[in-house]
């Protein structure tokens, strides 16, 4: 009997049970309650999943292949500097496909630009002419240069005037890229074609062997969307689409469709993520691997096998992909997929997809070298967190930064040159890129250390969270032309997601 009362006090309804026998009584309310608040959502969800699915079709232009374009070279290498480069900005018309005429921009043609080949330790002269009908400017994406030559938005190119830079180029061998970075009118200049790479050589780079002949083995992948109808782009849409513009089919190099006959053997491609809002995932037909070997600012200190790659607007990465195992004819096919918002994983693995690119081995092709894949590309120095003197926070919301909108007359932050900086970057759906310095991520996600294939030097990152980064600016920018910090969803930087910083004495 003592029992029984003991064990009648310990039953005495808590909180739990008092839940429970409400759910009893109310089953029916209960019941639609739950309905509502979890079903008809789940139903919209997955409608929205299926839907998205479903438009994956639409990725893949359902034309002819075309040869992928690859961009004329300007090897700068010995150059005189008086006789500069000189890059011609013009309205022009693009045929994305044969016979049909879109209007577009160029830089030394009709859509891009060519690459231009940049070396450590030495000077290069450009001359950018200006034949629009509105102003412009360029920027080096990736260059780590003094804020005077850095083309940010204090710079003005105004119609048919020219800018003649000198760049300084002392980093590392790396893929960088160059666009207009002018306020309000980024987003449709770089939409209607303007945009181009930069490739910086140096020693370590021409002796580590890796496929590197221009066109053939060495390939530049410029990845955009764009929108078409009949064959024909559809032009930048007024107003600026407020979210970003997120288009429906892959355009390659300015190529719908493409295709390129390359050798046997390893194929070294150049992925810049060209875009102005979409973020992509790269990957090989069957999820096959492939090696990454740079990050945006250099090589990875060792190659590391992948068999997904997840690419902001803005970031670019060299990998290695090898047909050796195909023979003469066979096609090694590169598929994208079309990331959702904060690379929510569930949504992702339903995204739209397509192909971006096929490779078909052509045997007759040869190389004077064949390319080898080291164990040992880089020596990158990894920063002491603990030699850090200087730590700045950034909150990447709505479209400001840190709760302010972009003003050309106000310098956001005073960076110390040389000085070992921690930035802890909290953003969900924006990225992260700056100007003047390349980094090293130091946490990401839920703190973790980055994976290996993400530990070589960046300038563009999507945090996800939280990213906690190391960065030491080496060269001076000035209230007069100081370096950004932005998020590189164009239109989001546009409309003032962006701020200004010295980097002074
Ligand atoms: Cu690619 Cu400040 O930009
Ligand atoms: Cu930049
Ligand atoms: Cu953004």
């Amino acid at each position: 009997m003592t029992d029984t009362t003991y064990d009648s006090k310990a039953i005495t309804p808590n909180t739990l049970t008092k839940y429970l026998e409400f759910l009893r009584r109310n089953k029916i309310k209960v019941l639609s309650l739950l309905i509502l608040i979890g079903v008809i959502p789940a139903i919209g969800y997955f409608a929205f999943i299926w839907s998205s699915s479903w438009r994956s079709n639409n990725i893949t232009y359902q034309g002819d292949f075309n040869i992928l374009h690859i961009p004329t070279l300007i090897d700068s290498k010995d150059q005189n500097l008086d006789e500069p480069i000189i890059i011609s900005i013009d309205k022009t018309e693009h045929q994305f496909v044969d016979g049909i005429k879109s209007k577009t921009t160029g830089y030394n043609g009709s859509f891009l630009g060519p690459t231009i080949k940049l070396y450590k330790d030495q000077d290069t002269r450009i001359i950018f002419q200006n034949n629009l009908d509105e102003a412009t400017n360029i920027h080096g994406h990736g260059l780590l240069v003094p804020g005077d030559v850095d083309g940010g938005p204090q710079l003005s190119i105004a119609p048919n005037g020219a800018w003649d830079v000198i760049l300084p180029i002392k980093q590392e061998a790396s893929t960088s890229w160059y666009h207009p970075h002018l306020m309000h009118s980024t987003a449709h200049q770089v939409h209607s074609g303007l945009a181009g790479s930069y490739w910086i050589e140096d020693e370590n780079s021409q002796s580590l062997n890796l496929p590197n002949t221009y066109g053939v083995n060495d390939i530049p992948i410029f990845i955009q969307d764009r929108t078409f109808i009949d064959g024909r782009i559809v032009d930048y849409p007024k107003p600026m689409p407020s979210e970003g513009l997120l288009e429906d089919t892959f355009v390659i190099n300015g190529t719908l469709n493409p295709q390129l006959n390359v050798p046997q053997g390893l194929i070294r491609l150049r992925l810049v993520n060209g875009a102005n809002a979409r973020s992509f995932e790269i990957y090989m037909d069957g999820n096959a691997p492939f090696t990454k070997i740079a990050t945006e600012g250099g090589f990875l200190n060792s190659p590391v096998e992948i068999n997904h790659i997840r690419m902001t607007p803005g970031e670019r990465n060299e990998i290695v992909v090898d047909t050796s195992g195909l023979s003469n004819g066979e096609s090694l096919d590169v598929f994208g997929k079309f990331l959702p918002d904060g690379y929510n994983e569930f949504e992702a693995r339903y995204a739209p997809r397509g192909r971006m690119l096929r490779l078909v081995v052509d045997e007759s092709i040869k190389v004077e070298k064949e390319p080898e894949l080291r164990a040992k590309l880089n020596d990158i120095e990894y920063y002491n967190a603990n030699d850090v003197v200087q730590k700045r926070a950034f909150t990447l919301e709505g479209r400001v930064i840190n709760n302010v909108s972009m003003n050309m007359t106000r310098i956001d932050q005073r960076v110390k040159l040389g000085d070992l900086e921690r930035w802890t970057i909290r953003s969900g759906g924006h990225s992260f890129h700056v100007h003047g310095a390349s980094f090293q991520i130091l946490k990401m996600g839920n703190g973790e250390p980055p994976p290996p294939e993400e530990a070589g030097w960046k300038d563009t990152i999507y945090p996800r969270g939280k990213a906690e980064v190391l960065i030491k600016f080496d060269y001076e920018a000035t209230d007069e032309y100081p370096y950004m910090f932005h998020c590189h969803i164009l239109e989001h930087e546009d409309m003032g997601m962006m701020g200004q910083f010295t980097v002074q004495e």
